[in-house]
């Protein structure tokens, strides 16, 4: 087992190496652009030794935002990799290349914690980027609300691509014009850990259901494919919504619209509880029928600034039922499988969102729980992107960029206490 301190030199390293001048890929042979949420992740470890590098990491993902608000789950700035489906399969109409969805908006919460190091030195990035955070908020209040929660379009929108929540509406789909294509990322990992050939099919269908009307919002939404309220998204442009309300009040801005969103999204949060399993889940705003899954994004509840006992309850349930939690998916389901991307296993990076908010509504033994399990993990294994919750042993990709900045920021011994409002 290694010491903190190498740990922490090995993290920084892997977040250098992952660096690509102006933005950092989540990891080197499986994801070789660079993602949304994984981006800003990677700026939080970045700034705990140069900050200056994690504001270009922001900059470079708002580069890429759509004249609509929208900031694409990826930005494809090289072209010379076989990553699938690549920009022209996605066929966006924007300047850089780029997938035509979105991912959980976790940067302005991050961008707020980043600045704090810093407000003096750094006003001047983040006004800069304020207007920008904001377009992108507005963009989800106009094209995802449904009940005032908020809607995924695609599973990779969620960044649960193949989370259980999916799965009735996506067994509705005929995938009849996806025949043909190559996987890259069963090529990078052991296929067990990745999404099916079923689940992929129909990856690949939505992503030419929105090639053919050009990415157009209102057709998408007219048509409605796939559109499923969903904890992740709720909850996490919940928390950045009023991140980004400080953030401007302190900028001297005016936040009033911004405060009307945390309104309508603290309403849409409870649309998102479903009384019959007594847990937030999601709900497919098509048919209206609950997914009836306890998810690790149903435990972003506090991270959202929301207290439920019952949610404390389910957390006990489900760590008990395995060695290190948070199960991405209900360890009591039929559908739960330990080693399968996001049917099972943990990941660090919700564990670390799940973990802030127990600490800031005062669960303190539920966050010491997640965070303990993060760091066991990570020091027994390494900065793998998940982890199997009934051995612990290690997933999907290696070197991993946010499980790094994550191990630096927050689950390292040495990582301070304090909380992140
Ligand atoms: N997570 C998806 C992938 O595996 C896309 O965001 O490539």
């Amino acid at each position: 087992m290694k010491s903190s301190n190498s740990l922490d030199a090995k993290a920084r390293q892997i977040l250098r190496r992952n660096d690509r001048g102006r933005y950092t890929v989540p990891t080197a042979d499986l994801y070789p652009h660079q993602w949304n949420w994984d981006s800003a992740f990677a700026a939080l470890g970045l700034a705990t030794f140069d900050l200056d590098r994690a504001w270009t990491e922001f900059e470079t993902l708002f580069g890429g935002q759509w004249p609509n608000g929208m900031v694409p789950h990826i930005l494809f700035h090289q072209r010379d990799t076989d990553y699938f489906p690549g920009p022209d399969v996605w066929g966006t109409p924007g300047t850089v290349p780029s997938s035509g969805i979105s991912q959980p908006p976790v940067a302005a919460t991050i961008a707020r914690r980043i600045w704090e190091r810093d407000p003096a030195g750094y006003g001047g990035r983040m006004r800069a980027l304020f207007p920008k955070l904001a377009a992108w908020h507005r963009w989800f209040m106009e094209w995802r609300l449904e009940d005032s929660a908020v809607c995924v379009t695609h599973p990779w929108e969620a960044g649960r691509d193949n989370a259980p929540d999916w799965d009735d509406a996506l067994a509705r789909i005929n995938p009849y014009d996806v025949n043909g294509y190559v996987r890259h990322d069963t090529k990078c990992v052991d296929p067990e850990m990745r999404p099916t050939k079923l689940d992929y099919d129909r990856y690949i269908w939505l992503v030419n259901r929105g090639r053919e009307v050009n990415w157009e919002e209102n057709e998408r939404k007219r048509k409605s494919d796939f559109r499923i309220a969903d904890p992740t998204m709720t909850f996490i442009l919940l928390r950045a919504n009023r991140d980004l309300a400080e953030i401007g009040r302190r900028l001297g801005e005016d936040v009033s619209m911004l405060e009307k969103w945390t309104h309508t999204l603290e309403i849409g949060a409870e649309t998102l509880w479903n009384p019959n399993l007594f847990s937030y889940d999601s709900k497919d705003a098509n048919s209206g029928e609950w997914s009836n899954c306890v998810s690790n994004a149903s435990f972003l509840c506090w991270y959202a600034g929301i207290h439920r006992e019952e949610m404390r309850r389910h957390f006990d349930r489900v760590t008990r039922s395995v060695a290190f939690g948070i199960p991405s998916h209900d360890p009591e389901s039929e559908k739960f499988d330990p080693r399968r991307y996001w049917r099972g296993p943990v990941w660090p990076v919700i564990n670390t969102l799940a973990g802030i908010g127990m600490a800031e509504a005062g669960l303190e033994s539920e966050a010491s729980a997640v965070r303990e399990f993060t760091s066991e993990l990570i020091t027994r294994n390494g900065f793998y992107e998940y982890f199997n919750p009934c051995d612990g042993s290690p997933a999907g990709g290696g070197d991993f960029t946010w499980t790094a900045a994550i191990w630096i920021d927050w689950a390292s011994p040495s990582a301070g206490d304090e909380k992140w409002a």
